[in-house]
C-alpha cells in the first residue's frame, strides 16, 4: 500500500482562487504530498473558499460539515479552510464550522507544509507559534505585502489553457466589496518572471494564458505598464491565445486597446466589469468613473476591434437603487448588448464601507430580485439574438474536454462555448468547427476540415 500522503482542495470563487488553489498544490507536491480528486482517500481535505457573497459562505458552512464524513475511521484527516472566507472570518471558522483544524488566509499558503506537520503531530507542551486555539485548531491570517508566490510551481490541471496571476490584492476600495480586506493592497509581481513562467507553460504544451488581477490594467511594476506586459506575453512563441480578467475601466486606456487590437494572439474578447448604468450609484460604489466614460472606453474598443465580444459584471440593488437608477443600468444593458454579463443582487459584507449606508435605505429583498430577474432576461434576449446572428460562422475552437453528455467542449476567440462530436484526442488542439445552433448562451457545432477560419470574435 503506497504511504504517499495525498491532498484534495475544493475550490469556489474566481479564477484567482483556482490559481492559488494550483499553487497550493504546487506547495504541498514539493513535500511530498500528491493531489487527489477524491476526498475519501485524502489525507489533508483544504476548502478554498470565496467570500464576495453572503450565499458562497453560506454553500462552504454546509459543505465543510459534509466533509467530516471523510474523517470516520480516520482520525488523522486534517480538514482546512483557505481562501478569502477563511481570512475574513478567522478563528471563528473554528467555532461555527465545527470539525475545523485549519483557517489558512491567501497570502499564508506557503506555510500549508508547516502548519499540516504542526497539526499532525502537535506538541501540547509547546505552544504552537501562529494563533494556536483552544479548540486545537491553527489559524495562520497574516498579510504579507511581499508574498507573490515567486517560485513556487504551480500544479496544473488545465490542460492546454493556463491561469497565470500577476498581481494579488487590490487598491480600490468600492464600497459593496469585501476583496480588498480579505486579500490586501496590491502586489504585482516582476514582468521578468511572469515572462519566465509564460515560457516555461509553453514548453509544457499550453497554447492559451489568461493574466489574472483584480484590477489587471493597473499592473505597474519597475517602469512595466499592463500593455507592455501584455504585448511581451502575446509575443512569447508558440502561445496562440491571451486574455485578461478583470480589468478596471479606470485605466482602461487608448494604449491597451491598441495592444489588443494589434497583437494577433490578444483573444478580440474584453470583460469590462461596469457594475451600474447610472453616475449617481456609481458614485456611492466608489466605482470612480462615468456611464459616458465607460461608454466611450466601449467605443474605443469597437471601433478598433469590431468583432470584439463583450461581457460585464452588474450588481441592482445596491443601499439607495432607485427604480430610475436601476432602468439606467437596464438601458446600458441595451445600449452596449453584452455577448456575456454575470449580474447579481447586492449582498452586504460585513466591514465594507456600503454597511455603514443608512439601513433605510438598504433595498428590500423581493425588490431586488424583481430587479435582477428582469435584467437576467433582458440580457439573455439581447445574448441569444446575438449568438443566432453567429449561426453559419466558421471558427477556430480550443478544446477543452469532454461534455457530460458525449462530445467535446471548446471555446471560440471570443471565449464562447461551443459542443461538437470528435475525438477526445482533439483535447488541447484547435479545432475548426462551424456554429450550427444556439441554446441561446452556448453553442453546437460541427467539425470542418480544410475550410478557412475566419477571425471573429
Ligand atoms: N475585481 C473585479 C471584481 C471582483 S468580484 C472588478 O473590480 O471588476 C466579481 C464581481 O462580484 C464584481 O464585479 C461584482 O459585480 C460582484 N460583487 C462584488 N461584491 C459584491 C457584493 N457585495 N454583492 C454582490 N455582488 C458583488
Ligand atoms: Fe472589489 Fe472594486 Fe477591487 Fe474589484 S476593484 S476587487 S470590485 S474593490
Ligand atoms: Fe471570491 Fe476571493 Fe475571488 S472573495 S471572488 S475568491 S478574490
Amino acid at each position: 500500500m503506497s504511504t504517499q500522503k495525498k491532498a484534495y482542495i475544493e475550490t469556489y470563487g474566481c479564477q484567482m482562487n483556482i490559481s492559488d488553489t494550483e499553487l497550493m498544490h504546487g506547495i504541498l507536491a514539493a513535500e511530498g504530498y500528491a493531489a487527489t480528486e477524491k476526498p475519501e482517500d485524502a489525507d489533508v481535505i483544504l476548502v478554498n473558499t470565496c467570500a464576495i457573497r453572503e450565499h458562497a459562505e453560506q454553500r462552504v458552512l454546509g459543505r465543510v460539515g459534509q466533509l467530516q464524513q471523510f474523517r470516520r475511521g480516520r482520525p488523522d484527516v486534517v480538514i482546512g479552510v483557505t481562501g478569502c472566507m477563511a481570512q475574513r472570518l478567522g478563528a471563528d471558522l473554528l467555532d461555527r464550522a465545527g470539525g475545523v483544524d485549519l483557517v489558512m488566509g491567501p497570502d499564508a499558503y506557503r506555510q500549508l507544509p508547516e502548519k499540516l506537520a504542526a497539526l499532525r503531530h502537535p506538541a501540547p507542551a509547546l505552544p504552537v507559534l501562529g494563533g494556536a486555539t483552544a479548540a486545537g485548531g491553527l489559524t495562520v491570517l497574516t498579510f504579507d505585502p511581499f508574498e507573490n508566490y515567486e517560485g513556487v510551481e504551480a500544479r496544473r490541471t488545465s490542460g492546454a489553457s493556463a491561469w497565470v496571476p500577476i498581481q494579488r490584492g487590490c487598491n480600490y476600495r468600492c464600497t459593496y466589496c469585501i476583496v480588498p480586506y480579505v486579500r490586501g493592497d496590491e502586489k504585482n509581481r516582476a514582468p521578468e518572471a511572469i515572462l519566465d513562467e509564460v515560457h516555461r507553460l509553453v514548453a509544457d504544451g499550453v497554447v492559451e494564458v489568461t493574466l489574472l488581477g483584480q484590477t489587471v490594467n493597473s499592473y505597474e511594476h519597475d517602469g512595466w505598464d499592463f500593455p507592455r506586459l501584455l504585448r511581451a506575453v502575446a509575443r512569447v512563441p508558440g502561445i496562440r491565445r491571451v486574455r485578461f480578467t478583470s480589468p478596471h475601466p479606470n485605466g482602461f486606456t487608448r494604449e491597451l486597446v491598441a495592444a489588443m487590437a494589434e497583437e494577433p494572439t490578444v483573444c478580440k474578447q474584453l470583460h469590462l466589469p461596469v457594475q451600474s448604468g447610472h453616475d449617481r450609484t456609481l458614485k456611492r460604489m466608489l466605482r470612480r468613473y462615468t456611464v459616458q466614460a465607460y461608454l466611450e472606453k466601449i467605443a474605443w474598443v469597437r471601433e478598433a476591434m469590431p468583432e470584439i465580444a463583450l461581457s460585464t459584471d452588474v450588481i441592482v440593488g445596491f443601499p439607495g437603487e432607485t427604480e430610475k437608477e436601476y432602468h439606467a443600468t437596464l438601458e446600458l444593458m441595451r445600449t452596449v448588448r453584452f455577448d456575456d454579463a454575470y449580474l447579481y443582487k447586492y449582498s452586504l459584507r460585513d466591514g465594507t464601507p456600503a454597511t455603514r449606508l443608512p439601513r433605510k435605505q438598504f433595498v428590500p429583498d423581493d425588490v431586488a430580485q424583481t430587479r435582477l430577474v428582469k435584467l437576467i432576461e433582458t440580457h439573455r434576449e439581447i445574448q441569444a439574438q446575438i449568438n443566432r446572428s453567429e449561426l453559419g460562422r466558421t471558427l477556430e475552437v480550443l478544446v477543452e474536454k469532454e461534455a457530460k453528455r458525449g462530445g467535446l467542449l471548446g471555446r471560440t476567440e471570443g471565449n464562447k462555448v461551443v459542443a461538437f462530436a470528435g475525438a477526445s484526442t482533439l483535447i488541447g488542439h484547435f479545432a475548426t468547427v462551424r456554429l450550427t445552433g444556439t441554446t441561446g448562451a452556448t453553442f453546437s457545432g460541427e467539425r470542418v476540415e480544410d475550410q478557412p477560419v475566419q477571425r471573429v470574435a
